[in-house]
């Protein structure tokens, strides 16, 4: 931190609760010449929003933040993606750097550069790609972390195996019940694998243009998930477990992956607690929800579907048929 946080006029972006648990930590870390700036922003999925970013941007102006001031974003996701934004924009761009202090911040959103907020109309619809100057994963911020938030980074470390790398995937059926028990030992290793396999992606294909996108691996399926439980009900790390089911299943259905492989990868995510009920869905509703994903390109809808474990393939889905017998796995 001390290494590579030399910046004079140093930003953190947090939240009250955050801060009250870890600030302290953080500030020591800081000599008395660098003038600190805490800026703390509402602790829910509302600040990424346009107002948020107004408020901030004053902020920074009234306490004449300069351009070679740097940005330290204290917090989940939700406060990389937009103390990132603010970054990417705020004096066309100052230097970024992310301490991520939840699970799924620390396997994935943290890494890859990817910043933005929402808009009323979609989610992550308005943002940039920003790389951060360095990202400080420190599993020891996780204690004090939800069980709900580790299940949550799960659903992102999993998707890392079953379609990356099949040594964590293994390493994960051993382990999958210390990791939910927030065993120190395990987490560490799989923050460390974990961003390893996102930034080796990401280095590859930063602006998604083919490979990045092997990382909706569950989520094209869990996305019409999330929407049809709307925002809160089912969290988007469970949403994207339920979606790797389907993904099997359709995989199966399409022979991608023998019966064993299913069984063993279906049989990992179920050891992880998720409050649905697969009776209520909707097909008709999830499969229009998946056509007018982001995602889609010309209509049609490519999946990302596993090719044995700890391998992937991209293809187009054939009709709607085939999705909704993905989705029927739910409903069992
Ligand atoms: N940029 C990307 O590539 C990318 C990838 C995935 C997700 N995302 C975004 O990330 C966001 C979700 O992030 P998230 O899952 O980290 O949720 P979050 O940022 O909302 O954090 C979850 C909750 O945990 C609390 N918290 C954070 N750290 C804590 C700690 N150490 N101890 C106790 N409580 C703590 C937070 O205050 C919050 O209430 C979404 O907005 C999503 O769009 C971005
Ligand atoms: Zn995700």
């Amino acid at each position: 931190l001390n290494k590579h946080s030399t910046a004079t006029q140093i930003v953190v972006i947090s939240n009250e609760p955050i801060f009250k648990l870890h600030g302290e930590k953080l500030m020591d870390h800081f000599n008395s010449k660098q003038k600190m700036l805490p800026i703390f922003v509402p602790d829910s999925e509302n600040a990424k929003s346009f107002d948020q970013v107004q408020t901030l941007y004053t902020k920074l102006l009234e306490n004449k933040i300069e351009r070679s001031a740097l940005i330290l974003a204290f917090g989940g996701g939700v406060i990389g993606d937009l103390a990132g934004f603010i970054a990417a924009t705020y004096l066309r761009g100052v230097s970024f750097a992310q301490i991520p202090t939840t699970f799924l911040a620390q396997v994935d959103s943290s890494i890859g550069g990817k910043v933005g907020i929402n808009h009323p109309l979609g989610k992550n619809l308005i943002g940039a790609f920003k790389q951060p100057l360095f990202v400080l994963g420190d599993t020891k911020l996780l204690g004090s972390l939800p069980d709900a938030e580790i299940r949550c980074g799960l659903g992102e470390v999993i998707k890392y195996g079953l379609v990356l790398n099949k040594t964590l995937f293994e390493y994960l059926d051993k382990n999958l019940e210390k990791a939910l028990n927030k065993d120190p030992h395990v987490l560490l290793n799989l923050v460390k694998v974990s961003s390893e396999e996102k930034a080796k992606v990401v280095a590859k294909d930063e602006q998604e243009k083919d490979l990045r996108m092997v990382l909706n691996f569950g989520h094209t399926f869990g996305h019409a998930l999330e929407a049809d439980f709307k925002f809160g009900q089912l969290k988007h790390g469970e949403a994207v477990i339920l979606g790797m089911k389907c993904a099997f299943q359709y995989a199966l259905n399409n022979k991608l992956v023998s019966v064993e492989e299913y069984n063993r990868s279906i049989a990992l995510l179920n050891r992880i607690p998720i409050l649905f009920n697969g009776k209520d869905l909707n097909l008709n509703t999830l499969i229009h929800r998946m056509t007018i994903d982001k995602k889609v390109k010309d209509g049609n809808i490519r999946l990302v579907l596993p090719d044995g474990i700890g391998n992937y393939r991209f293809q187009f889905a054939e009709n709607f048929t085939e999705l909704e017998k993905a989705f029927k796995i739910l409903a069992d």
